[in-house]
């Protein structure tokens, strides 16, 4: 069976984004492995000073680590296996402040690492080392980023599409993620029930209808 890693940052009470991957986990009940990494429950580390020093000694500059040093890295490398060894990978997260929250950042930080999800090519460039995997992308927003001139305000969506590209991942039509937004909760308060209960089903039908799910 498939293996799919769940990362969610859900903090608020009766959040939406929780609706949205209830309703993912709804959908493959019993078809995938799940795997759920709660970001508010076990954040990933910072790359603080000793955090990151050890990472460049041993992802850029190749050198072996210390006992010490290999531990300092532990939780790192732990979420490391986690997303290597999954096939799928759902994130969800609201929108904060036009982006992804600070905690998802952290994730996505420790999880795009030299020699592990991308290398750097001898004849000059990158390519990423996750081809074959597939990420779904769960969103909520206060605003409504549909249209321009908002959309162009969203930098969460092209974020981790970037992100995922450059760690290999590729979906349909050259997208490197399908990204579902329930948009508007805030603009849009009096459809709030309405907003999230559509975006479920959509939710629904692309894990059921998606070959690649
Ligand atoms: C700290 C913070 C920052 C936010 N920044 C934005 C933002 O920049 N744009 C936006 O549309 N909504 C923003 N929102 C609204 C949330 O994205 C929106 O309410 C979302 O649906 C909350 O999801 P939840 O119910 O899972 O917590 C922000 C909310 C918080 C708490």
């Amino acid at each position: 069976m498939s293996k799919t890693l769940v990362v969610s940052y859900t903090p608020s009470f009766e959040s939406n984004t929780k609706k949205l991957v209830d309703a993912y986990l709804q959908a493959t009940a019993d078809t995938t492995d799940i795997i759920h990494l709660d970001l508010v429950k076990d954040p990933a580390p910072l790359l603080l000073e000793k955090n990151l020093n050890t990472l460049l000694k041993r992802n850029f500059m190749g050198k072996e680590l210390t006992p010490a040093e290999s531990e300092t890295l532990s939780d790192i490398d732990l979420l490391m296996r986690q997303f290597k060894e999954a096939d799928r990978i759902v994130l969800a997260f609201p929108m904060y402040n036009f982006s992804v929250p600070a905690s998802v950042k952290a994730w996505i930080d420790t999880i795009i690492q030299n020699g592990q999800t991308f290398k750097i090519k001898e004849e000059g460039g990158y390519e990423g080392l996750c081809q074959g995997k597939h990420a779904l992308i769960l969103m909520t927003t206060g605003g409504d980023y549909a249209k321009e001139p908002e959309k162009s305000m969203d930098f969460a969506t092209p974020l981790i599409q970037t992100c995922m590209g450059f760690m290999g991942f590729m979906g349909f039509m050259g997208i490197t993620s399908h990204v579902i937004t329930a948009g508007g909760l805030n603009q849009y308060m009096d459809s709030v029930d309405e907003i999230v209960s559509r975006t479920q089903q959509q939710v629904t039908q692309y894990v059921k209808n998606s070959p690649l799910w």
